[in-house]
């Protein structure tokens, strides 16, 4: 959702600004804006994406700005609420990133107080409230008025005549980036990458204040120290490398990614109980919360833990769990979030923690919240995903949780190394899918002419059936539903029809008889089928109109090549319709807000 970005130092500020923008674009938006401080506060913003505000934004002359990525929640896209908000003086500016639950309540007392607001957004408080406390002190003024705010924030103020600018963090990503005679404040990694690699990670409390020579961080009044990191992506990563999109880069990096989590997990056997943080004798259930693709990598998860461990496993959506609460009980639970900054799955892992569970979360981004909130963090390491549809992180979730539910696994010693010795084929098994898309261009031609599908599948490719038909809604706009195959005759038969394709997902497991039948039912509705099948599978070729091969996998790993054809058959076929694939309307990568 929103980003931030904010620059001191010797350079133009405006162009580092915009470029800063240009790659927080990734978070989701829909109207944008930049300050700049020099005799004046000059400040430039619109409801428009990054480069037409690069284009129509006249040059803004100085080295001290801040800029604004908004993704709507308190008043329209429009160039009134587009951040940066000023306060009545005009010499106050602010960009922030969350919520503040009491702004109606702040806004009251304020207006009252004589200060005129001009936009409907939450943010605009805040620049009232730093006027109202500012005489000469700008770090006093921001810690008087984030002691007046409830919700989330990360923020970061320009004030006419001050040398650097006023950050504060709670509940929302802030990162300082550390610069040679400059410095910079974003919400995220990619924002910086092109100017410095060394970060400051802020934690929720922080304050602070930055000049081009220097960074000072505050807890409670009082100065404190927050350790360097150095960023292990490097810029290329964060670029499309000859890629059309994003996505398919990303994709395409799903071998390495696995060869990656294997190098760094499956050695280290001794490692697992610390994670999980008791014997693996004490484990009798599990807990997994998350949302989105995430969720879906959970449900993935269960039939995983389930099998291997042989307990009961509960996953659950973030946004419901958090509305009940009687089946607490202290244990282990996972929290899935890739970006770790989702405000439901970060509510629910503070409810665990509250009521005495040990919450390990599994995320892909270093010093994010949930590591904070977490007992223990596992990081899946897969490097930036910038395109807002989930793919490699998904991947990546997928390897942790084979990972932790082989470590713990109650298997006989022998198909417990039999599943590790497969499990390292799965980069060359996942390559051979992307080596050999044409069967998936062609039936993503096919679906690309549809309004609906439907995709169905049974055991662990039932949570595929939901993230390959998430997958193409949300690049594609077609209307797709994911199904339990077994579901489908309890109502959306109803639907099916020669303008309903239906994808199933067909591995030779033991849900291989019941999936036949389903297609028959389905095909003696009229409905096309795709299916996914394994290579040879002769069954299949005569029962559906078309079928994608996938190699051949030990059973309890086919959602690992599977996932790679339902995410390429949404993207050729988003591509086929001419959407724009990285960044869907209406969608951000990072959701920060309930
Ligand atoms: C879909 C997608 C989303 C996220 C969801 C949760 O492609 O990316 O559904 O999976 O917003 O995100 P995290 O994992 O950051 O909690």
């Amino acid at each position: 959702m929103c980003g931030i970005i904010g620059y001191t130092g010797e350079k133009q500020a405006q162009p580092i600004l915009l470029n800063g923008l240009a790659k927080l674009e990734y978070r989701g938006y829909d109207s944008c804006g930049i300050a700049i401080s020099a005799e004046n506060i000059e400040l430039y913003k619109d409801a428009v994406r990054v480069e037409a505000l690069r284009k129509a934004s006249p040059e803004l002359k100085g080295t001290l700005g801040i800029g604004h990525t908004r993704w709507a929640t308190h008043g329209a896209p429009s160039r009134i609420n587009a951040h940066p908000h000023l306060d009545c003086t005009g010499n106050i500016a602010v960009v922030h990133n969350g919520v503040i639950s009491n702004y109606q309540e702040l806004k009251s007392r304020l207006v009252d107080e004589g200060h005129k607001f001009v936009s409907e957004t939450d943010t605009e408080v805040i620049s009232h409230l730093i006027e109202k406390y500012y005489h000469g002190d700008i770090e006093e003024a921001v810690e008087s008025a984030v002691a007046d705010i409830e919700g989330s924030y990360a923020l970061i103020v320009l004030v006419k005549d001050e040398p650097g600018l006023a950050v504060a963090r709670k509940d929302s990503p802030l990162i300082l980036g550390l610069g040679d005679r400059e410095n910079f404040v974003a919400s995220d990694v990619p924002a910086i990458l092109d100017y410095t690699d060394r970060v400051v990670y802020l934690e929720d409390g922080d304050t602070g204040f930055i000049t081009g020579n220097d960074v000072k961080v505050k807890r409670d009044g009082k100065e404190v120290e927050r350790e360097e990191h150095k960023v292990s992506w490097s810029v290329e990563e964060a670029r499309k490398a000859g890629y059309e999109h994003f996505l398919l880069k990303e994709i395409h990096e799903q071998p390495k990614v696995i060869r990656s989590i294997l190098g760094e997990y499956t050695r280290e056997k001794e490692l697992v109980a610390d994670t999980l943080g008791v014997k693996d004798t004490d484990i009798e259930s599990m807990l997994i919360i998350a949302c989105g693709t995430s969720h879906h990598a959970a449900l993935v998860g269960k039939y995983i833990i389930e099998e291997l461990l042989g307990i009961p496993v509960r996953a659950e959506l973030a946004s419901e769990f958090n509305y009940y609460s009687h089946t607490l009980a202290g244990g282990v639970s996972l929290a899935i979030i890739q970006s770790g900054e989702t405000a439901d799955t970060l509510k629910a892992m503070r409810k665990l923690k509250e009521a005495g569970n040990r919450v390990i979360a599994i995320t892909n981004v270093v010093g994010s919240t949930a590591s904070r909130i977490a007992s223990h963090t596992i990081y899946t390491g897969a490097g930036p995903e910038i395109s807002v549809a989930a793919t490699k992180t998904f991947m990546a979730q997928l390897m942790v949780l084979y990972w932790l539910g082989l470590s713990y696994s109650r298997l006989d010693a022998r198909r417990l190394s039999g599943l590790v010795k497969e499990l390292r084929q799965m980069p060359g098994k996942v390559q051979q899918v992307l080596d050999d898309e044409d069967s998936i261009i062609e039936q993503a031609k096919y679906l690309s002419g549809f309004e609906n599908v439907f995709y169905i599948g049974r055991g662990m490719s039932y949570p595929l059936a939901l993230e390959g038909a998430l997958k193409l809604k949300e690049i594609s706009y077609i209307h797709a539903e994911g199904y339990a195959a077994g579901e489908l005759k309890h109502g959306p038969f109803a639907l099916l029809g020669t303008d309903t394709p239906v994808i199933a997902i067909v591995p030779e497991d033991d849900t291989y008889e019941a999936m036949l039948t389903s297609i028959k039912e389905i095909k003696a509705r009229g409905s096309p089928v795709i299916a996914l099948a394994e290579e040879g599978d002769e069954t299949i070729e005569e029962l559906a109109d078309a079928v994608i091969s996938v190699p051949r996998v030990d059973r309890l790993f086919s959602p690992i090549v599977n996932i790679v054809v339902l995410q390429l058959l949404a993207y050729y076929t988003a591509r086929e319709r001419g959407c724009s694939i990285d960044f869907p309307r209406n969608l951000a990568k990072s959701v920060t807000v309930e």
